[in-house]
């Protein structure tokens, strides 16, 4: 099977099945380095980074230099057409000219589905804002597949910024997809965002238990754990567990602990950093004498800052060095499969969590509320066209296609009635009987009663400011 001319945006873009596959010519091109040279000879890859980088983009590169092919880097918008004004598909359709392979990394979230929308050419998202960082989430999951031989069933801690961290976001939905249970252990007010949540409990089949911070845990381990997501796949105990056995499940053992830094970078305010910064633990040594960590895998995404002690860099439980080192044959592995120069054979299919949700796409009403989105900073742009997946009816849910925030919108329309088989336009609240009878076909969803005034629509019965 071959996975030639496909984009890598978001983890869900590669099934279980091609990830594994992914992994098998990873070790088969690790164990033979030298000989990789000359698979991708006369190819070019793009290495555009928008954002600070050392790892991923060097790795990237690393992994072109070795199977012999070429690069072309621009590495900051400011040296760009971009501080011109120019688009990003612009850009992408420019460079897609150009080069065989894109890699971006991008301070807006959804970036990179834009370029892989316009390029032309297969595009990898190296990071786009606090949306996802797919390849640093196969660099983790080979880690651990290298050191535990699965990921089915394990117990893995998420520690710290799970807010922003885009790392966080791409390895909680791959984590589920491969059936691994996720302790969420948040820095106070940096909880994973409400819809990385939503995802997770309605497209993977897991259920998640919440906590009161501390409440079931010791004081000190995993003192911030505040919800388990307990995937359906496996007969573990953790399925079975009342809450208040929870202390002692964790005592038999936490598999890893990922750690991540304060995405300092992407908080709303200085204050928000500061008092974050006050709330932020450490990861140490005496920390790491607890029970429940006395086997786990140490990770982390790096660069660290104050967050992981120093003192644990010669742990043989720490891995984060492997990690980073591994992202080279990982990436080489990666690039040569959507080039195309390598093909795959996939061990068994899957089931991949839903996609197939109606779209929603008009050239006005509703916008992403997430302001770090795509879509709006390049409203201005207008080529970008708002676009929604509509993952529920009941109460009327929104995914931006982009940034993947979802949100209920408050008002709605019909254009059958607009287009005249009733006579009047009216709108009604989202949430009212009405508006769950109009197709999804038919649908004009509003931010507010003024945008859908000035579009002609009356407040009806359904609109509850109006009764
Ligand atoms: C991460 C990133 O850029 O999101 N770094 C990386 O690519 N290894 C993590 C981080 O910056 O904290």
């Amino acid at each position: 099977m071959t996975l030639a001319s496909r984009s890598l945006v978001t983890i869900d873009d590669l099934s279980n099945g091609e990830i594994e596959a992914l992994f098998s010519l990873t070790d088969e091109m690790s164990g033979s380095m030298k000989e990789q040279f000359g698979l991708c000879r006369g190819k070019v890859m793009a290495s555009l980074f928008f954002e600070p980088s050392t790892r991923t983009r060097l790795s990237f590169e690393t992994a072109m230099h070795r199977l012999g092919g070429s690069v072309i880097s621009a590495v900051d918008t400011k040296a760009t057409s971009l501080a011109k004004g120019e688009s990003l598909a612009d850009m992408a359709r420019v460079v897609g000219s150009y080069a065989d392979i894109i890699v971006i990394r991008h301070p807006w979230e959804g970036a990179a589905k834009v370029v892989a929308d316009y390029a032309g050419v297969p595009v990898i998202n190296a990071g786009d804002g606090g949306h996802q960082h797919p390849t640093q989430t196969l660099c983790d999951l080979y880690t651990i597949k290298k050191e535990r031989q699965t990921i089915k069933g394990l117990k893995i801690a998420l520690w710290g910024d799970l807010k922003y961290g885009r790392t966080v976001h791409s390895l909680i939905f791959a984590l589920a997809k491969l059936e691994a249970n996720i302790l969420f252990c948040p820095t106070p007010g940096l909880e994973v965002p409400e819809h990385v949540i939503k995802k997770l409990t309605t497209e993977y089949g897991g259920e998640l238990e919440k906590y009161e911070a501390s409440a079931q845990t010791s004081e000190k381990g995993l003192s911030s754990l505040d919800a388990i997501y307990i995937t359906p796949g496996s007969p573990h105990q953790l399925a079975m567990m009342p809450n208040v056995s929870i202390q002692v499940e964790l005592k038999r053992g936490v598999d890893a602990l990922y750690v991540t830094r304060p995405q300092k970078e992407r908080f709303a305010t200085a204050e928000e950093g500061q008092e974050v910064e006050e709330r932020y633990s450490t990861v140490d040594k005496k920390l790491l004498k607890e029970k429940e960590f006395k086997r786990t895998l140490i990770m982390h995404p790096l660069p660290r800052v104050d967050e992981l002690a120093c003192e644990l860099d010669a742990d043989p439980r720490s891995m984060y060095f492997k990690q980073a080192a591994l992202g080279v044959p990982i990436r080489m592995a990666l690039i040569s499969l959507l080039l195309g120069v390598k093909e795959i054979s996939i061990p068994h299919e899957d089931s991949s969590p839903r996609t197939d949700y109606p779209l929603y796409k008009r050239g006005f009403g509703v916008k992403c509320p997430n302001p770090r989105c795509v879509s709006v900073q390049e409203s201005e742009v207008k080529y970008i066209k708002p676009e929604f997946k509509i993952v529920n009816s009941k109460p009327l849910t929104l995914r931006c296609v982009y940034c993947e925030h979802g949100f209920e919108p408050k008002y709605v329309a019909s254009s059958e009635w607009h287009e005249g088989t009733l006579a009047e336009k009216k709108y009604h609240s989202a949430q009212s009987h009405w508006a769950r009878k109009i197709k999804p076909e038919n649908l004009i969803i509003f931010d507010s009663e003024s945008e859908a005034e000035a579009h002609g629509f009356k407040p009806s019965h359904y609109t509850p400011e109006h009764r």
